[in-house]
């Protein structure tokens, strides 16, 4: 089977968050699974500079405003295809946002211009590699599965994945004629939303599977609340709606073979960790001590990640006597109060702004417990990394964190399964009401090691999720070609 992967960052070429985790490590975990797949990514500088030897796999004398190519290439085991279109991509800034972190203001032309390549790519303009399958991410590939729609005549099967259903790509109606969609697409069944362009409304509207990262968020995203406008749509789409978990990339979290950390260790030799905790008390200027509790974060700082309730409850925190080390990038209102309290607690708060890949994995193999406490998560990766490194995940109990972790309640006691801490609701109470339960596991050290081994067992490899995508990819395929 062949499979093109639409999206719009790809680790470790481009990231700014999970979602370039998932497009990263995704392909090789299928490829075991007797799926071939391509990358589609947009050729922004740092993956244009990251290119070796390239192909030209086709050349558009027009693509949004002018001529673009399309390379292939291999980098990093990753088959990749790379639109170069300079007047869409070549630009200081991110991804979806210019140097001052506002939005290109061209990202919906952008955005389609990746999805009609997409759809030019599956129906044939790549000679050699005309996929089965078209797997579009998010809203920036979400106009694929509606080009494919509309294109009429044979086509792949085409899946949308929801990493985020806060991010929909909305535009304005008069971006319509420049789409080159057929004017009957700007309708309920289609692209429309609201009387906009819905990217990510397309895609759920006209693929002809939908996934999300867990099953969890499967569940609460066809509720108002989770659902963000898109619950009614999804309800109607049910029975082609399924949540599969992310797994981690294993070979770059291994805490045995770690080469950011000054330690590295296994199950067997957790001692090994009171050296990286040592290292990172020094790194974020806090008390060398192995008796406090230690609590790390690593997280974009921004009103879905919740971290605005760890400031409310940090009184809490100060108060049983614990070490929070956070390393987070984002939100400016959030980044001055993690330094406000940080220039108040010194020697118990210590804060890094900016991202930084090495110091990710300092927390995650010095910290005790790993902080989560998203208003929502779709899957989350970050707690999946801190089990494999035995920092004890304390999380919210919703999406992908309540899928992930084992609160270790009394009966997950009893039977010896549990690997963290659960709170719920999303607030700072019950926030500090985790940070002092998490406080009475770490005074029972025989029972604290044994939450650790617990969590490094858990299966968070990508087979399990491979699995699954691979039996949906095949049954949509043979559905197809009945
Ligand atoms: P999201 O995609 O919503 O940000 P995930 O937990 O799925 O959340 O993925 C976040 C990814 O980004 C993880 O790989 C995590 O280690 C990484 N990350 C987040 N913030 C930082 C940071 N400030 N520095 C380095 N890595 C970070
Ligand atoms: C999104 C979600 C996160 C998920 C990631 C990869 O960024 O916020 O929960 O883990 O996508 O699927």
């Amino acid at each position: 089977l062949k499979l093109l992967s639409v999206v719009s960052e790809v680790y470790p070429l481009v990231k700014t968050g999970g979602l370039a985790d998932v497009a990263g490590a995704l392909p090789a975990a299928l490829k075991a699974q007797g799926i071939a797949v391509r990358t589609l990514v947009p050729g922004y500088p740092v993956v244009k500079a990251a290119l070796g030897r390239l192909e030209e796999a086709f050349y558009f004398d027009h693509l949004f405003g002018a001529p673009a190519r399309l390379f292939a290439a291999t980098v990093g085991g990753l088959d990749l295809f790379v639109i170069d279109a300079p007047h869409l991509y070549d630009r200081p800034g991110g991804p979806y946002t210019a140097p001052d972190g506002r939005d290109h203001p061209d990202n919906a032309q952008r955005f389609a211009a990746l999805a009609a390549v997409a759809s030019g790519i599956g129906l044939g303009l790549v000679q050699g590699f005309v996929p089965d399958i078209v797997h579009a991410h998010d809203w920036q590939a979400g106009l694929t599965p509606a080009y494919l729609h509309y294109a009429g005549g044979r086509r792949p099967g085409t899946v949308m994945s929801i990493h985020n259903i806060a991010f929909q790509g909305q535009f304005p109606a008069s971006l319509v004629p420049a789409l080159g969609l057929p004017a009957h697409a700007f309708a309920i069944e289609g692209i429309e939303y609201y009387g906009t362009v819905g990217y990510l409304k397309a895609g759920l509207q006209l693929a002809d599977r939908i996934t999300t990262v867990s099953p969890g968020y499967a569940a609460e995203i066809l509720q108002p609340e989770a659902g963000m406008g898109l619950e009614g749509l999804l309800n109607q789409r049910r029975g082609v709606l399924s949540g599969i978990l992310n797994g981690l990339d294993e070979a770059a979290w291994d805490p045995a073979a770690d080469t950011f950390i000054p330690a590295p260790f296994d199950a067997g030799r957790l001692e090994a960790r009171a050296a990286n905790k040592a290292a990172l008390q020094a790194r974020f200027g806090l008390p060398q001590d192995p008796d406090a509790l230690l609590f790390g974060v690593v997280s974009r700082l921004s009103w879905q990640k919740g971290l605005d309730l760890l400031m409310d409850g940090l009184g809490t925190l100060i108060d049983i006597g614990a070490q929070l080390a956070v390393l987070g990038s984002g939100d400016p209102h959030l980044t001055d109060r993690y330094a406000g309290s940080a220039r108040v607690n010194p020697g118990r708060v210590g804060v890094e702004f900016g991202y930084d890949e090495a110091l990710a994995h300092l927390i995650q193999a010095g910290a005790d417990a790993l902080l989560v406490p998203s208003r929502f998560e779709p899957c989350g990766l970050t707690q999946l990394a801190a089990l494999r490194y035995g920092a004890l995940p304390v999380v919210a109990r919703v999406g992908g964190l309540a899928d992930t972790v084992i609160d270790v309640n009394e009966m997950a006691r009893a039977s010896g399964v549990g690997t963290g801490v659960q709170f719920s609701p999303v607030t700072a109470p019950a926030l500090q009401t985790a940070l002092i339960r998490t406080q009475a596991l770490w005074q029972d050290r025989t029972l604290w090691r044994q939450l650790q081994r617990n969590a490094m067992a858990t299966d968070v490899s990508w087979d399990r999720a491979a699995r699954a995508y691979a039996t949906l990819f095949r049954d949509l395929d043979r559905e197809r070609a009945a």
